[in-house]
């Protein structure tokens, strides 16, 4: 198994994580807690990119990060890389975004992911990314899951994300098909770590 460090100090994160590449010769592991990585980036791939370096960096190991979020068309885009500092908790977060879209008649939206995996001298070796298209209902519906689930419905199943189950979830969802164009890069980049065209651990 070859070593991979998270960037993440969540460890339902991880375990999500690690069972998208459950079939790979990856471990994942958690980020030393005393590290944290303040997320200065202005798009997901920047924030996910700046996660896997500097964790990468001051590990010495391959690292991987993923950043994500909700765009808003009627909103251009927010709260998109601003997901996660919208509110203080999941039910101010919905509460704000629904009181902004208003009445709105355009309620489409899309999550996105993007994964990054960077080795260990902190260059970006790989880079993936997932979208979902859906709408913003005027209400919450569903129990399950996190975050802006409730009121995040996908037309292609005709239920929000908090009403499907996870393995419905991870069929449709911007992180699920991001770890999905991540893994053929995955194997290849195992290949090449195998055939000793790319190093473990860095040189210096
Ligand atoms: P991250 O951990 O920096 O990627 O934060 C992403 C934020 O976007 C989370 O705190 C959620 O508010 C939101 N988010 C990302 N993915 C999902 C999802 O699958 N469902 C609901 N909310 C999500």
């Amino acid at each position: 198994m070859t070593k991979l460090v998270v960037a993440t100090s969540n460890p339902g994160k991880l375990r999500e994580m690690q069972a998208y590449l459950k079939d790979t010769d990856w471990e994942l592991q958690l980020k030393p807690e005393e590290l944290e990585i303040e997320e200065t980036g202005e798009t997901f791939t920047e924030n996910a990119c700046l996660k896997a370096s500097e964790v990468a960096k001051a590990t010495g190991e391959w690292a991987l990060a993923d950043d994500s979020g909700l765009q808003v068309y009627a909103l251009n885009g927010s709260p998109g890389v601003y997901s996660a500092r919208y509110g203080t908790s999941d039910s101010d977060r919905i509460a704000r975004l629904l009181r902004e879209l208003g009445s709105e008649v355009n309620r489409k939206a899309q999550f996105v992911c993007v994964v990054a995996i960077a080795s260990p001298d902190g260059n970006i070796a790989i880079q993936a990314e997932g979208l979902c298209p859906g709408e913003i209902l005027h209400a919450p519906r569903g129990d399950g899951g996190f975050g802006y689930d409730p009121i995040f419905y996908v037309p292609e199943k005709q239920l929000t994300f908090a009403e499907m189950t996870p393995d419905v979830k991870k069929s449709v969802s911007h992180r699920g098909k991001a770890f999905a164009a991540l893994l053929p890069q995955l194997s290849n980049l195992q290949f090449k770590i195998s055939n000793g065209e790319v190093s473990l651990q860095n040189p210096q």
